[in-house]
């Protein structure tokens, strides 16, 4: 028997049940949902509409159910249309008739609402611990290579020299605005929707303020006809995924270019590999291609729900239930992937040697232009006479720190032998000490910085 049937002359066809059933994904929530249902029992006993006795009956009838879930020998039955029908024919099972007054005043439009806020809210506070583990991984790596001079690219260009420590804690401040958000994000879960019935709220005198203390909700929802349909917290959540998942995959991007041997900056470890079937020498950095391949996937899920948002006329509505699976799904990639990046970070191989050979005088041609700007000339001109020395060296076939001090005195006057000095990588790294540069100091600065705030 559905628990809505009373107007129905006939059951379910068969195919739309299937349709129609959420249970296959959202048995998930069945500690949320009976922790919401506990709440509810007590809150219809204060309000004096079941007795305190009944109450009792309920609660205990389900942390019995709560203890089958644990256990694993909860059996849904045929006709469990939800988690929410299930736990309810069970309660009914277990206790008689009076679990029949459990779902006074309640819908399970507020139920499924405060359900996945439950559940949403512990998913985040996981995921932040898991951003945060690799956030540490990050800082430590990059503390030890704070000096370590390595190309840096815009375009993907040979730009200006940078130090590894810099590259990683650029990947480090992406992950700390991730955290910042899902924090964020978390205040507007923390929001109680139970209370608002199907869409008008309750007729009995429910304390919905003590059923969010009891339940850990930081306030309650100033609307019940908003708090039934408002999936903003999901949306929001699926956005930091996305992004969390986007800055993953920039970061995949980086080591997968990084450890083609054509650059050889790094090395994967073996147990972060993987080979070929055909190819001997193959080593394929899979891990961070899933990384990359995976963020397009959590990119969909966030599209997904808001396509399903945004035609939605007021008030709770079946395609609803399609906000779950896109949520579950992107929680569980990150899940799947946050400690596979975390490792891959971890035991990464550094190949300092190999990134010095990566660097061109051409790098310096910014430090040429910076020489001249401290002779008195404007910025303007000195990047042009740089340009006219880097064409020069190419035309001669020499790197830019080749060239005679006359060729260069021919370029301006302004140059003297001091210009020696120029071209030296770990000088140019280190004059970038300002805050934010990539300076070994500075790059040691943003490492306290960074570890301080996971200490918080
Ligand atoms: N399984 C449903 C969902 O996930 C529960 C709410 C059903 N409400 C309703 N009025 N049919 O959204």
């Amino acid at each position: 028997m559905t628990l809505w049937g009373g107007a129905f002359s006939e059951p379910t066809d068969d195919d739309l049940r299937r349709l129609n059933d959420s249970l296959p994904f959202d048995q998930r929530m069945a500690a949320e949902d009976i922790r919401g249902s506990i709440a509810w029992a007590n809150g219809l006993a204060r309000a004096g509409v079941i007795t305190r006795g009944e109450a009792e009956t309920l609660v205990g009838g389900l942390n019995e159910i709560a203890r089958e879930f644990t256990a694993g020998t909860f059996v849904f039955a045929e006709g469990d249309e939800d988690i929410h029908t299930a736990v309810e024919r069970r309660l009914t099972e277990l206790v008689g008739p009076v679990g029949g007054k459990l779902h006074t005043g309640r819908s399970r439009n507020d139920q499924v609402a405060t359900d996945f806020r439950l559940w949403a809210r512990g998913a985040a506070v996981d995921l932040l611990v898991a951003v945060r583990h690799l956030m540490r991984v990050l800082a430590e790596r990059a503390g030890e290579h704070a000096d370590t001079v390595m190309p840096g690219f815009t375009h993907l260009q040979p730009a200006q020299p940078i130090t590894a420590g810099h590259w990683l804690m650029s990947v480090f401040w992406m992950l700390e605005r991730d955290t910042q958000r899902l924090t964020d994000t978390i205040s507007r879960i923390d929001v109680l929707p139970l209370g608002s019935g199907a869409l008008a709220g309750v007729p009995f005198p429910i304390d919905r303020a003590a059923l969010a203390s009891e339940l850990g909700f930081a306030s309650i929802s100033p609307n019940s006809l908003d708090a039934v349909s408002d999936r903003d917290f999901v949306a929001e959540l699926l956005f930091g995924c996305a992004l969390l998942g986007a800055h993953l995959s920039r970061l995949a991007e980086d080591v997968i270019l990084f450890s083609n041997p054509a650059f050889g900056y790094v090395t994967l470890a073996d147990r972060y590999s993987t080979g070929s079937s055909l190819m001997p020498q193959k080593r394929n950095a899979d891990p961070m291609e899933l990384t990359r391949g995976k963020a397009g996937r959590i990119i969909g899920d966030l599209t997904g729900l808001l396509t399903t948002l945004k035609g939605l006329p007021t008030g709770y509505n079946k395609d609803l239930q399609e906000d779950k699976e896109p949520l579950f799904d992107a929680i569980d990639t990150l899940g799947q992937l946050l400690p596979v990046v975390t490792g891959v970070v971890r035991t990464l191989t550094f190949h300092p040697d190999r990134m010095r050979a990566g660097l061109v005088a051409e790098m310096l041609a910014t430090d040429l232009a910076e020489y001249l700007v401290r002779k008195g000339m404007p910025f303007r001109e000195a990047h042009h006479t740089a340009g006219r020395a880097v064409r020069m060296a190419r035309e001669r076939g020499v790197p830019l720190d080749q060239l005679s001090l006359d060729d260069l005195r021919g370029l301006s006057g302004l140059i003297a032998d001091d210009v020696a000095a120029v071209f030296d990588y770990d000088a140019s790294v280190r004059s970038r000490s300002a805050p934010g540069g990539t300076a070994p100091e500075s790059v040691r600065a943003q490492v306290a910085a960074g570890l301080a705030l996971l200490a918080d």
